[in-house]
């Protein structure tokens, strides 16, 4: 399949593919989505085979408006409604599924993930379809996100239908609640924090792969969260707890370093806020891996949960 490269100007030919069932990738606000009519089975089993995905793991649906949101779901909690106030946005929602989303979509569970995205290239997609889009982030199976196109076409060249191009602001995926539980539980940390989910509707869960996202915690992991992800093709140490200078000596290889120090390796990428990190963290990891034979990342504050658990996740060892 020859893989075409749109510009946010050809967002009909795009939608044009969709409504053919074909598999699209967009920039959306958080990671690139690799999107697929939602409600089509056969257009979600692209998306799959496309990423190499197993089947056990769920996708999120995503939508524009309150109206879509009736269809897909058996009811709308206080909790979501209240949360929703943080819509369109970096956050996502997991409700009790009506029959009308697709086994295939919700990876056989009675629930479904639901995010109305800001990103406009992906707001003008889903208006021009008419359907939800399911759209997990546009990486293969296993490999750091995606937040540029031409990480999406290393990936995807061959395997769907079309990538538009454009740019992705916050660079990790949307934060996760669960409101289909009485009790909210905050499955995976996102640039929208616990604090602002429980400004809105009080104390909630977090589940334990949160903090501790290499750990094999005794509870089980929730279905859909069994998976490791992010993991760069060279070995990442994340230095928590030693000193930099000493692990810089002691590892050896070609080193790639991620800091905000004034520090030196053979390459270093330089961050000045942890925002900034955030938005590049997935692109230092894919441009490293090609240059250097260990990724070496330096301290991060304690209370940048998000960024925390995607580095841990990618990291081999932990120092
Ligand atoms: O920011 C994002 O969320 C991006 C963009 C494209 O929207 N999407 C994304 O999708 O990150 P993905 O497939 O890479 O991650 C989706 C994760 C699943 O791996 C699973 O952990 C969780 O969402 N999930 C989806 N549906 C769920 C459900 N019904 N119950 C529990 N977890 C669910
Ligand atoms: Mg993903």
């Amino acid at each position: 399949m020859k893989t075409e490269l749109l510009s946010n100007k050809e967002l009909e030919r795009a939608a044009e593919l969709l409504k053919q069932g074909e598999v699209v990738a967009f920039p959306t606000e958080t990671v690139y989505g690799l999107g697929a009519n939602a409600l089509q089975e056969k257009a979600v089993a692209k998306i799959f085979k496309a990423k190499g995905r197993p089947s056990d793991n769920p996708l999120i649906v995503h939508i524009d408006s309150q109206e879509m949101l009736d269809t897909l779901v058996e009811d709308v909690p206080e909790n979501a409604t209240k949360l929703m106030k943080l819509w369109p946005g970096p956050l996502t929602l997991v409700f009790k599924k009506k029959e009308m989303v697709p086994s295939i979509t919700s990876a056989g569970l009675k629930t479904v993930g639901i995010r109305m995205p800001s990103h406009p290239i992906f707001q003008k997609l889903i208006k021009l379809c008419g359907f939800p889009l399911a759209a997990p982030s546009a990486n293969s199976f296993g490999k750091p996100s995606c937040t540029t196109h031409e990480h999406v076409l290393e990936d995807m060249d061959g395997k769907i239908a079309a990538i538009i191009k454009g740019s992705c602001d916050v660079g990790i995926e949307s934060t996760i609640v669960d409101v289909s539980r009485d009790k909210p539980m905050l499955l995976r940390p996102g640039k929208i924090t616990q604090e602002e989910v429980e400004n809105c509707i009080g104390p909630i869960d977090v589940h334990p792969s949160v903090l501790h996202p290499n750990q094999k915690t005794k509870t089980a992991l929730s279905p859909g969260m069994k998976y490791r992800h992010y993991s760069p093709s060279v070995p990442v140490v994340y230095v928590e707890q030693e000193n930099l200078d000493t692990v810089l000596k002691s590892e050896s290889g070609k080193k790639g370093l991620i800091t905000s120090q004034l520090k030196t390796a053979d390459i270093v990428c330089r961050y000045k806020t942890t925002e900034e990190l955030m938005k590049n963290v997935f692109s230092y990891f894919r441009d490293l891996e090609k240059k250097v034979d260990i990724i070496i990342i330096d301290t991060i504050p304690k209370t940048e949960i998000a960024l925390l658990n995607r580095i841990k996740k990618a990291a081999s060892r932990i120092r």
